[in-house]
Formats: structure tokens, C-alpha cells, sequence
């Protein structure tokens, strides 16, 4: 029988629905914290070389973002505002100054002298960053440039020269560090609370696979995938050059289920090769306005591949990978060949395959979840794929007739029909990272493959065989 398998396949799925999760808005972390109440040090107003800001979830006294910037030039300083809470009366924020009146004459003396520095020589300024709430009701974090500084005694207010600006313009050698990799199992946490990304999800499906002479369908029985996979971004920069970017990533608690059935009728000789994408999500997104923005994206598909079958019943089989929780993946994304990866070969559990009338040919049915991360960083950006076949099962399965006994396996039963069913299981990891913009990945890295060939099997079906003459064993199996 001639075949054009693209033109004549029809293929309907069910796809049912898969949760979606905003990009969730880190909050900045005060550097005062709750001990606003007390007493605050003047010493908060010193001029500094160096200023660590942090963020974290909503309600997050984790912090989930370190950014650190580094301000080592003779002409420059950075002074974080959080860091004299507790010692101003006012702040008001304009267009091009900031005027800050403190609570009393010492605090105000003591950040005229620290400050005075900018005055003294021309070129001097320093980065400040207003905090959340500093400038009226603003939530984010804004950082101004200042050159000088004015004085009003009386009123014990300092007005301060803003230029305002963004961090990506003000921040020329930083650190930013995001998320957090535990190394090995840990206590079960809460997703939300960390730069996790999500892997729990049901993956039902159900498609027909029909074309001349077949009529057939593929269902999930039983499809899911469990756990999350923990990240940790790092970058930093010596005067806007990239000095480091790398990327952690570990699985923790990471499964994926396929229980699938092929059932029909009917036979073509050709290959038959369908794919279809099951989900595709944005799942839990970060953001922190002006600094960095996270996009991981999850699909899943699911693929058949059938060749030479012909069916007169239904095949079921299944099995179940899961990653070991001391996988890690350490990606340097400036010089490959830093990389490095361990634990990542899945261990594979087999579901029963059950064959219950005639079947013959090769069927292979496989979950193709992969993971997309885009992370963009103060200009910088990187989008880092994983991509997974977890599980995909195989079986080359034959029909055999025979008045001796279809299954000759010691214990079969005898039968006059039989199929017999050599079974793989594989699964294969792949890890690609590219530079945004860019076509051609950075660099590929194959993080595990294997290809698990079960015990052949055989299942007897159809009329025991007629009663030979040799003594007959009453025997029905012993599984
Ligand atoms: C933030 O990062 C800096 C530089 O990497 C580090 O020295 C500091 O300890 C970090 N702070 C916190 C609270 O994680
Ligand atoms: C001030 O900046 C200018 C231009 O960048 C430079 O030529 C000059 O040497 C600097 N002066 C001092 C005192 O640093
Ligand atoms: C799906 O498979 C898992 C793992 O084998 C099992 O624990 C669970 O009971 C199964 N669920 C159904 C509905 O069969
Ligand atoms: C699934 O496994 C079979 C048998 O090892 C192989 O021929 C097939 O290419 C695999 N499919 C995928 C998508 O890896």
C-alpha cells in the first residue's frame, strides 16, 4: 500500500489546560530592616566605595537578589539613602535636586563634613540610590547622580544636585547574584519563595493517529511530571565589561511519568512521525524593574513514532524517570570550557507493558519537556535551554502464530498466538546556552543519554494449543 504520510495522517489532540504564572515584581529589601526603631548611626551618611542592595518575594525576608556595586575611583562614591533612615525629617524629591532636612544640628553637621567631599573638587560626584518610599510612594529603588551640594543651616537641610538616571548607566563594576542552588536534597520549600523554577504538571493528552488502513489513537493514561528545578544566576561587570556570567541549576525532587496506550486497528507499512506540543507556559517570571528580568518558559511535548504497525487491539506501557537531587549543572557563560555537570543520568522505572490481541511493529512514545530561561541583566542578556526526553519508551513488537505455542519463554503459557516485545526505555538531556540576539547557541552540552534495553517479552493470546502428546504442564504462569 502507498502511503504519503504528511498528506493523509489525521491527527486530532486533546489538550487540556495548564496552569499559567505571572512574572512576579521583587521588592527592595531596606538595609535598615525592621531595627528602623532604633537609634541610627551617623555614621549610615558616610561617603562609600562599595553598596550592596537587595531584594526579595512579596513577603520575602529572604533575600533573592544581591546586587553589589562597586565604586573604587578617587572621583567617585555611591551612598545607598536607606542607609540614614531614622535620621531625616523630610526628603523631597524634585526634577533635579533632592533636599534632605534632618532631625537635628549633629546629624546634619556631621553630613555636611562627609559630604562636603563632592564640593571640593570639580570632578568629584557620587551615585545615590533613593530607596522605596524615599521619594514620595515610589517602590522601586532610583538612583541620581550628584555634583553638588547646598547647605541651609537654619533649616539643617542639605539639597543635593540630582541628576537621575538608571541603574544599567550608573552601575559600571557590580555583582549581581540571583536565586540560590542547594547542593544535595533539602527540606521541601515553598516555590513562590524563591527563584525555583516550577515542574509540577499534569500532561494529559489523547490523539488519533489515523491514515489508510489504520485507525488508531495514542492516550496518556497517566502523565505528569513533579518537582522544581532550583537556579542561580551570577554576573558581574569591570567597567561595563562582562568579568563573569555563569548559571547553577539542580533538580530537586524532579520526575516525569508517561503511562501511554496505543489502541486501534488496522496496519500501514510506513513510518508514521507525529509531535505536538502539550504546554507551553510562562512559569513564575521575576522581575526587578531597571535591573534584571527572568523568563523561564516550560513546553512540553509528546511524540510518537510508528512504523510497519498493525494492531488489532491495544498495547499499554509506561515508565517513570527521575533525577537525582545531587544533579548539578555549573555553566560559565564566558568560557565554556569552565562547565561543568555531574548526576544528571535518570533513573528509570518501568510501568507493565501489556499487550492484550494482536500487534506488530515498532511504536515509540516519548515526553519532551524543555525549559527555557531568559535572563536579562543591566544590558546584559542570555537565554539558556534545557531539553529533555524523559521517558521515551519503545517497543518492537512481532505477532507470532503457532500450533506448537506462540511464547516459548519457560512459564508462557501455550497459545496458538503470541506477540513477542523487545522493549527500550530512553531518555536524553541537553543543556544549550546562547547570547540574546544571537542564532547560534554558545554552546551545547549533552548532560545525559541512555537507552535501557528491558528483558524481551512475550504475551500469549488466542486458543491454547491443541494437547500434545507429550505431558502437558497445567501450569498457567508464575510472574
Ligand atoms: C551580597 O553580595 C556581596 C558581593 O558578592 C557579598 O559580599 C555579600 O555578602 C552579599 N550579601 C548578602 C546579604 O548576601
Ligand atoms: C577631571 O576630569 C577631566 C575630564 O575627564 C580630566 O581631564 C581631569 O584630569 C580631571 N581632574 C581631576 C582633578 O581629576
Ligand atoms: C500514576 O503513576 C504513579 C507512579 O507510578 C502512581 O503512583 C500513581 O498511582 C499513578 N496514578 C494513576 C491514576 O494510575
Ligand atoms: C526513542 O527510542 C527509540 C529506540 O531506542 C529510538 O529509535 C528513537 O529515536 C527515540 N526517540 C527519540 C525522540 O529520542
Amino acid at each position: 500500500m502507498l502511503f504519503s504520510n504528511a498528506a493523509q495522517v489525521a491527527l486530532s489532540l486533546l489538550v487540556l489546560n495548564a496552569g499559567r504564572v505571572a512574572a512576579r515584581s521583587l521588592v527592595p529589601v531596606r538595609r535598615s530592616g525592621s531595627s528602623n526603631a532604633r537609634r541610627a548611626e551617623v555614621a549610615g551618611l558616610d561617603l562609600q566605595s562599595m553598596a550592596t542592595f537587595l531584594w526579595a518575594d512579596e513577603d520575602g525576608d529572604v533575600a533573592i537578589a544581591n546586587l553589589t556595586i562597586y565604586m573604587p575611583g578617587e572621583a567617585e562614591n555611591i551612598l545607598s539613602m536607606e542607609s540614614f533612615d531614622g535620621m531625616t525629617k523630610s526628603i523631597e524629591c524634585n526634577p533635579d535636586t533632592v533636599a534632605i532636612t534632618f532631625n537635628d544640628d549633629a546629624t546634619f553637621a556631621y553630613a555636611q563634613k562627609v559630604w562636603d567631599w563632592v564640593n571640593g573638587v570639580e570632578n568629584n560626584s557620587f551615585v545615590s540610590i533613593a530607596g522605596p518610599g524615599d521619594c514620595g510612594d515610589n517602590e522601586n529603588r532610583k538612583p541620581f547622580v550628584v555634583s553638588t551640594i547646598a547647605y541651609d543651616e537654619e533649616a539643617n537641610k542639605a539639597t543635593l544636585a540630582a541628576q537621575w538616571s538608571d541603574w544599567q548607566t550608573v552601575a559600571h563594576t557590580y555583582d549581581l547574584v540571583v536565586g540560590s542552588v542547594a547542593q544535595g536534597p533539602m527540606a521541601k520549600r515553598d516555590i513562590e519563595k524563591s527563584t525555583s523554577i516550577d515542574f509540577n504538571h499534569d500532561l494529559p493528552f489523547s490523539f488519533a493517529v489515523g491514515a489508510n488502513g489504520l485507525n488508531a489513537a495514542i492516550a496518556c493514561t497517566n502523565c505528569s511530571s513533579t518537582g522544581q528545578f532550583d537556579m542561580e544566576f551570577k554576573l558581574s561587570t569591570k567597567f561595563f565589561v562582562p568579568t563573569g556570567a555563569s548559571m547553577k541549576l539542580s533538580p530537586k525532587g524532579v520526575s516525569a511519568i508517561a503511562q501511554v496506550k496505543l489502541s486501534g486497528s488496522g496496519s500501514v507499512t510506513d513510518s508514521l512521525t507525529k509531535e505536538f506540543e502539550i504546554i507551553a507556559i510562562p512559569i513564575g517570571g521575576l522581575n526587578i524593574p531597571g535591573v534584571l528580568e527572568l523568563g523561564p518558559f516550560l513546553t512540553v511535548s509528546v511524540g510518537a513514532e510508528l512504523s510497519a504497525i498493525s494492531i488489532t487491539a491495544s498495547v499499554t506501557g509506561g515508565a517513570t524517570a527521575k533525577l537525582s537531587d545531587h544533579a548539578l549543572l555549573e555553566v560559565d557563560l564566558l568560557d565554556p570550557t569552565k562547565n561543568t555537570f555531574s548526576g544528571w543520568e535518570p533513573m528509570i522505572d518501568t510501568v507493565d507493558v501489556k499487550v492484550d490481541a494482536s500487534i506488530s511493529g515498532g511504536v515509540a512514545v516519548f515526553l519532551k519537556p524543555a525549559i527555557e530561561l531568559k535572563a536579562e541583566a543591566l544590558g546584559q542578556g542570555f537565554e539558556i535551554g534545557i531539553n529533555m526526553k524523559i521517558p521515551n519508551i519503545s517497543a518492537k513488537l512481532a505477532a507470532i502464530a503457532s500450533s506448537e505455542g506462540a511464547c516459548t519463554n519457560p512459564g508462557d503459557p501455550k497459545t496458538t498466538l503470541g506477540v513477542s516485545a523487545g522493549i527500550n526505555i530512553g531518555a536524553s538531556l541537553n543543556f544549550a546556552a546562547t547570547q540574546s540576539g544571537a542564532t547560534d547557541p554558545l554552546f551545547t552540552v549533552q548532560l545525559a543519554a541512555l537507552d535501557l534495553p528491558l528483558a524481551a517479552v512475550c504475551f500469549p493470546f488466542g486458543d491454547p494449543v491443541a494437547a500434545p502428546a507429550r505431558r502437558h504442564s497445567r501450569q498457567i504462569s508464575h510472574m
